[in-house]
């Protein structure tokens, strides 16, 4: 009997994710350190020498994603190594980046390039970050050096990652760099960076006009705690715009709207060539006086949840067939720019990954235009204000010896690249206990 596979489109772009502070290590100059050495990371851990990409270990795990038969890999550039003081440009950083680009190339991974996932220079912060009109210029100069030194590797381009994370947290509830509690800073600064993506989108394509540039947007799948409650579908709804519709909106029609306070942002319009989507988990919302801070959302994972270790995230595979069905209508191509679990023991990671797979090839299946999925991560790595607590890689890192292991995962996601598909074979060796579920008739 021929093997019964989920089968993915020629072409489809198979990769993993990873970012500039999250594996360079030593960065000294950027917000991120700053904000390490304040204290704010839990258990005071600090990012250290990460992943030593920076000393030359992305060799071996470029490597590592190339004999797992991946196509592509996304990575982000640190600002702060370009441009270490306003008046400097580092062309030696840049050489850097242009041999790691050459690196992916040679080994057949596609680049997609992240200008700026959630670190910056530090100056740039002393100057008033995204609350500063001249930010947009600052962006603009800093995207056009790093497009003019890496053109000649790269065609994909992400400005920003994850922007309204990266707001909500920076900004309004002060977890993350710069530590603010301003909703008014928020929203300027939602304007600017807006301005800044759409300046470096014009600038992207005067440079390279082949070049396809988008964003890569964080979307949780919201559900009313009770559905015949009127109280907590608004509040879902009203959840749902300030997070995941907060930046795609004003990059559909030009305008930002933020709870109460609207802004006009008119070059922000139709500034994407494909849709970015990051999608890890789906909560139910339930409205609760007490969080008022939190648009009186209180946000929860059901009983009886499939929840990774600290309860981190919950395997919910059918909030990202919804996350598809609603990043389509802008109407673009769709790259998964992330998805993936925390997952030391590689327990629940298997069944996450086919779980996930089995919804993006149906959504494919619907015709939904998805191009590419990009896993997070590849090695274990820093996750921000939970320091190490957190390992999404397919590889395990210990960021001591620098060693590195392969998961059960990484042999699994191989498997999946190289047949460009999901078997019942596969899923039978890797995650057996949703054999059933996914294939029904094996
Ligand atoms: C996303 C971030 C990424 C990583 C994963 C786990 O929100 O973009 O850097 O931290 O979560």
């Amino acid at each position: 009997m021929p093997e019964a596979i989920f089968q993915f489109p020629r072409g489809f772009l198979w990769g993993t994710a990873t970012s500039s502070h999250q594996v360079e290590g030593n960065n000294f100059l950027n917000s991120w350190h700053w904000w390490e050495e304040q204290g704010h990371i839990l258990h005071g851990h600090q990012c250290g020498l990460a992943c030593d990409w920076w000393g030359g270990r992305w060799r071996e795990d470029f490597d590592r994603a190339a004999e797992g038969n991946q196509n592509a890999h996304r990575l982000s550039i640190e600002w702060s190594r370009i441009q270490p003081t306003p008046d400097k440009w580092d062309e030696a950083a840049l050489e850097h980046y242009r041999q790691m680009m050459r690196g992916l190339v040679e080994r057949n991974l596609t680049p997609l390039v992240t200008l700026h996932h959630f670190s910056e220079p530090m100056w740039f912060l002393e100057e008033g970050a995204w609350e500063n009109a001249g930010s947009v210029e600052r962006f603009t100069r800093y995207t056009r050096k790093v497009v003019e030194a890496l053109k000649e590797y790269v065609h994909y381009w992400v400005t920003f990652n994850e922007p309204n994370l990266y707001l909500i947290f920076g900004y309004i509830q002060a977890v993350w760099p710069p530590g603010k509690t301003s909703f008014e800073a928020a929203v300027k600064s939602a304007v600017n960076l807006l301005r800044a993506h759409a300046s470096a989108y014009r600038e992207i394509h005067a440079i390279q006009p082949t070049a396809r540039v988008g964003m890569a947007h964080h979307y949780q799948d919201l559900l009313p705690a009770r559905e015949w409650s009127p109280l907590d579908r608004w509040t879902t709804r009203t959840l749902h715009n300030a997070l995941n519709e907060l930046i795609t909106q004003p990059l559909a029609n030009g305008k930002l709207n933020v709870l109460i306070l609207r802004r006009n942002v008119p070059e922000a319009k139709g500034t994407q060539d494909f849709f970015g989507l990051n999608y890890y988990t789906r909560s139910r919302v339930a409205f609760d006086l007490t969080k008022a801070a939190e648009v009186f959302a209180r946000r929860f994972f059901p009983e009886g949840a499939d929840v990774s270790e600290g309860a981190f995230i919950a395997n919910e595979p059918q909030g990202f067939f919804r996350a598809i069905q609603w990043a389509q209508r802008a109407g673009l191509p769709i790259i998964i720019t992330e998805n993936g679990v925390n997952d030391s023991e590689d327990r629940l990671r298997p069944r996450y990954l086919a779980a996930h797979l089995h919804q993006l090839w149906r959504a494919v299946n619907f015709n939904l235009p998805v191009k590419g999925y990009f896993h997070w991560s590849l090695v274990d790595n820093f996750e921000w204000e939970r320091g190490w607590t957190q390992r999404f890689g397919l590889w395990a890192l210990n960021e001591k010896t620098q060693q590195r292991t392969r998961r059960p995962s990484a042999n699994f996601y191989a498997e999946i690249c190289r047949q460009n598909g999901l078997s019942a074979q596969m899923v039978a060796t890797y995650a057996p206990e949703i054999l059933k579920q996914i294939f029904p008739d094996s």
